[in-house]
C-alpha cells in the first residue's frame, strides 16, 4: 500500500475527457478546497441537493455544501465519461450515497467527506470504501464526548497521553472511526463507542458486522490542522492522491 502525500496529480487528468477509474483495491483521494468553486457550481446539483443547500442557514455553510457536491460531480462525471448533471444516486438504508448503475457503466464506489473548508472524496472500482476528515477543534472533547466515543481501552490509552497531545489524539482516532462506520454504511447508526480502533495509527485490518469482508483500516495524510482516515472493506491496494482547486481553473 502506498500513501503518497500530496500533490502527486493537480488535476490534469480532469483535462482528458474521461479519467481511468482505480483498479482492483487502489483508491483515489481527492483533495478539494470548498471556498474555491465557481459561483455557478449549483447547476451541476439536482433538485434534492439544491433543496439541502437552501436550508442551510448560514451562507458559507451553504456554498461549501454546493461547492463538495459540484466537486464530488465533477470528479465522478470524469471517471464515467458523463457530465455531472446527469449522474443519479441511490441512497442505502443509513443514508449511504451510492451509484446509480447503468448497464455499460464501471462500477464506481465512492465516499465524501467535509469539514470547514475542505473536502475529502475517495474513489473505489470495486468494494465499498468510507474516508472522514475531521478539522482539529481545541478544547474538544469534553468529558461526555469521550464517554460516547472512546472504549475502555481506549479510554486508558487516552488518559495516559499527555494531555497536549489528547485533541489530536482524540480527532485521529475519530477520523478513523468515522471512515469504519461510513465503509459499513451504518454512519452513526453504528455506536462509536462499540468500536474498537486504538490510538495506534497504524494500519490494521477489522471486522465490523453486517461486513462480511475485513475491513482494511489507515490514516490518511490531511490538510493541515485535519485528521483523516480511509476505511475499505477487503482491503486497500494503491492510494493515489489527486487535488481539485482553483489551480484546475474553471471546475466545469
Ligand atoms: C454519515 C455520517 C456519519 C456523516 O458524518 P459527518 O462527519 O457529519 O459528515 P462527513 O462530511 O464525514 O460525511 C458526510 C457525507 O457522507 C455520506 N454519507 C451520508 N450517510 C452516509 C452513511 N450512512 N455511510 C456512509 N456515508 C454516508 C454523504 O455523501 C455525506 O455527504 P452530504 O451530507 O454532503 O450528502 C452521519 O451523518 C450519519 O451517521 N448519518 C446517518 C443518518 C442516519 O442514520 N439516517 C437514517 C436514514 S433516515
Amino acid at each position: 500500500m502506498q500513501n503518497t502525500p500530496m500533490p502527486l496529480s493537480v488535476a490534469p487528468s480532469l483535462a482528458s475527457p474521461a479519467v481511468r477509474p482505480p483498479q482492483g483495491c487502489d483508491v483515489d483521494v481527492w483533495d478539494i478546497d470548498l471556498d474555491t468553486a465557481p459561483a455557478d457550481a449549483i447547476t451541476l446539483l439536482d433538485d434534492a441537493e439544491r433543496a439541502r443547500a437552501q436550508a442551510f442557514v448560514h451562507s458559507h455553510h451553504r456554498q461549501r455544501y454546493i461547492a463538495a457536491h459540484a466537486a464530488m460531480r465533477r470528479v465522478l462525471g470524469r471517471y464515467l465519461g458523463v457530465p455531472p448533471k446527469v449522474l443519479q444516486f441511490d441512497l442505502g438504508p443509513y443514508g449511504k450515497p451510492a451509484l446509480q448503475q447503468t448497464p455499460g457503466t464501471p462500477s464506481l464506489h465512492f465516499n465524501l467527506s467535509h469539514s470547514g473548508n475542505r473536502a475529502l472524496l475517495a474513489v473505489g472500482g470495486c468494494q465499498p470504501l468510507g474516508v472522514d476528515l475531521e478539522a482539529v477543534r481545541p478544547g474538544v472533547p469534553d468529558p461526555a464526548l469521550t464517554a460516547l466515543v472512546l472504549t475502555q481501552d481506549e479510554r486508558r490509552q487516552y488518559d495516559e497521553l499527555p494531555p497536549a497531545q489528547r485533541t489530536l489524539a482524540f480527532f485521529s482516532l475519530w477520523a478513523r472511526k468515522e471512515a469504519c462506520m461510513k465503509a459499513v454504511g451504518l454512519g452513526l447508526a453504528l455506536e462509536p463507542g462499540s468500536l474498537h480502533v486504538g490510538l495506534d495509527l497504524a494500519p490494521q485490518s477489522l471486522q465490523i458486522p453486517p461486513s462480511a469482508d475485513r475491513i482494511e483500516l489507515t490514516v490518511l495524510h490531511g490538510p493541515d490542522g485535519f485528521a483523516a482516515a480511509l476505511a475499505v472493506e477487503g482491503g486497500i491496494g494503491r492510494i493515489t492522491r489527486h487535488r481539485l482547486d482553483s489551480a484546475c481553473g474553471s471546475w466545469h
